[in-house]
């Protein structure tokens, strides 16, 4: 058989090409159709013009790529719109080229497909996708997408330190119900629907419990957004944002100003208090001395002795009360040194013990073999211990056990004095004020309510920490920590 000339190949093979290509002259005029651009076989159709044809215009389609090619004589796209295009025709005429004869533009190519460019297409889609998939994975916030099922589509590290559950273990197994404590799921899917939490299919910002792996509930902010594909619903997407160290450093910043605002008090009072008690000072010297010489000095009666001998006591009650707040007041330089805790502990406790009061009163001491020693004003020290067992010893009203332990922490290099009594304990309603200068619930004339504040100012003093605890009926519970490396700012020296 006599082989066929390559160009009958040629033909042969754009026929048998599954796409439409057809040629056109500069007027449109149709001069070549491969088989995939005849609509059936015995259409006749060079010699029509292709938008008559085609698409059943009088004029060349808007976006047409063959005007674009025979206005800059290079190849183009199609750039119209797909509405352009009777329906069974859509993505006809999508790349035009040029066909030269010497240098003029002879005539013109359409395909209605192009390959490179549609891989170049793709690619950028791909890209662009990676990009986005990207920016998901590593943003900081946990990002979950979900089906309308709730099976986990997107799951990015961050939501997997959030939740303790891998990446994997989410995609494959988890339900993002399961995130939620009880209804949590129901509630936010119902919110997301409404107007109220920033517009529908939106949640802003809103604070919700999220569920750990551990079981554990945490306090989440959660920026959530409903993905809908022609009005109808298909996924959910959320950003969960960690709370629990926002709220810890809340706590702190209030802990820290309630403790500025008691120390502030402290301040003014005490000086107040100084004031006070220099002026005191004078006339009750003058009460003291001058009942003294009136008792010395005349033969009175028992009754009237008795009377003076009354005033005598009180007046040397009120110096007691000065005497107090001045030490409580007191602004001179402390002298910081190391001391044994243990030891300054036994040396109160035996000044104590020997005191009508403490009679009936058991002691323990569970002291801390080998307690490192803590730098410290002694005097304040001795004053601070002082305080807190006579309030535990006028608590329990001479009847009890008394109960002083201390203990060491290397992990917080601190000490710990802890200081029990089995009194009545403290109720809810005056816990919060025991610091408080001159708040007493003693009867008058009993308390002056300045031991608590004063141990207070000491403990700072020390850059430590006081607080009771306490179940009312069951006593009360002093703790008292003193750091061995107090930070500097926290030393009033
Ligand atoms: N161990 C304790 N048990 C019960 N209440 C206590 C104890 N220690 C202190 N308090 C309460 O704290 C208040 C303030 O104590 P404080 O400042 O020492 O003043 P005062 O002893 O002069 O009343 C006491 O009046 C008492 O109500
Ligand atoms: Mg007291």
């Amino acid at each position: 058989m006599k082989p066929e000339p390559s160009s009958t190949y040629l033909l042969k093979a754009i026929d048998a090409f599954k796409r439409k290509l057809f040629v056109i002259s500069t007027d449109y005029r149709i001069m070549a159709v491969n088989a995939g651009g005849l609509k059936n076989e015995s259409q006749n159709l060079p010699g029509s013009k292709c938008h008559e044809l085609y698409c059943s215009r009088m004029e060349p389609c808007a976006g047409c790529p063959a005007t674009d090619v025979l206005k800059t004589g290079g190849p183009a796209i199609w750039e119209g719109q797909a509405d352009d295009f009777p329906q069974d025709d859509r993505g006809s005429c999508l790349y035009a080229y040029p066909i030269f004869s010497q240098d003029q533009v002879e005539a013109v190519a359409v395909l209605d497909f192009d390959l490179p460019i549609l891989a170049g297409l793709e690619e950028k889609l791909k890209r662009s996708n990676a990009f986005l998939r990207n920016l998901m994975l590593s943003s900081v916030d946990g990002v979950i997408a979900a089906d309308l099922k709730g099976k986990i589509l997107i799951f990015n590290e961050a939501a997997s330190e959030i939740s303790g559950y891998s990446v994997e273990k989410a995609l494959g197994s988890l339900n993002i119900r399961d995130v939620y404590p009880g209804d949590g799921a129901r509630n936010v899917m119902k919110k997301l629907r409404s107007e109220e939490f920033g517009g529908k299919g939106k949640l802003k910002s809103l604070q919700v419990d999220f569920l750990r792996k551990s079981g554990e509930v945490i306090p989440i902010s959660l920026n959530a957004a409903i993905v809908y594909e022609k009005g109808a619903e298909v996924a959910t997407i959320g950003f969960f944002h960690d709370l629990r160290e926002k709220i810890q450093m809340k706590k702190k910043l209030e802990q820290t100003r309630v403790q500025l605002l008691q120390a502030e008090k402290m301040s003014s009072l005490g000086k107040l208090a100084a004031g006070v008690a220099h002026q005191l000072n004078n006339p009750l010297g003058g009460i003291t001395l001058f009942t003294k010489l009136v008792m010395e000095e005349h033969q009175l009666e028992e009754p009237v002795l008795e009377d003076l001998r009354r005033i005598l006591k009180d007046a040397q009650r009120c110096r007691d009360t000065v005497k107090e707040l001045l030490e409580f007041a007191r602004q001179t330089r402390q002298e910081m040194r190391l001391h044994d805790i243990n030891q300054a502990i036994t040396r109160t406790l035996f000044l104590l013990e020997n005191q009508t009061l403490f009679h009936n009163i058991a002691i323990e001491k569970q002291l801390y073999k080998d307690l490192p020693h803590v730098p410290g004003d002694i005097q304040q020290l001795n004053h601070l211990f002082m305080n807190i067992i006579l309030n535990a010893a006028q608590a329990m009203e001479g009847q009890g056990k008394l109960t002083v332990k201390t203990s060491f922490s290397p992990k917080e290099n601190q000490v710990r004095i802890e200081i029990s009594d089995t009194g009545p304990g403290i109720p809810d309603d005056v816990m919060p004020h025991i610091f408080d200068p001159f708040f007493t619930t003693k009867e008058e004339g009993e308390g002056t309510g300045l031991g608590l504040s004063m141990a207070y100012g000491i403990v700072q003093n020390h850059g430590g920490t006081i607080r009771a605890e306490s179940k009312p009926g069951e006593g009360t519970t002093f703790v008292v920590d003193l750091s061995l490396t107090p930070k500097k700012e926290n030393l009033n020296e």
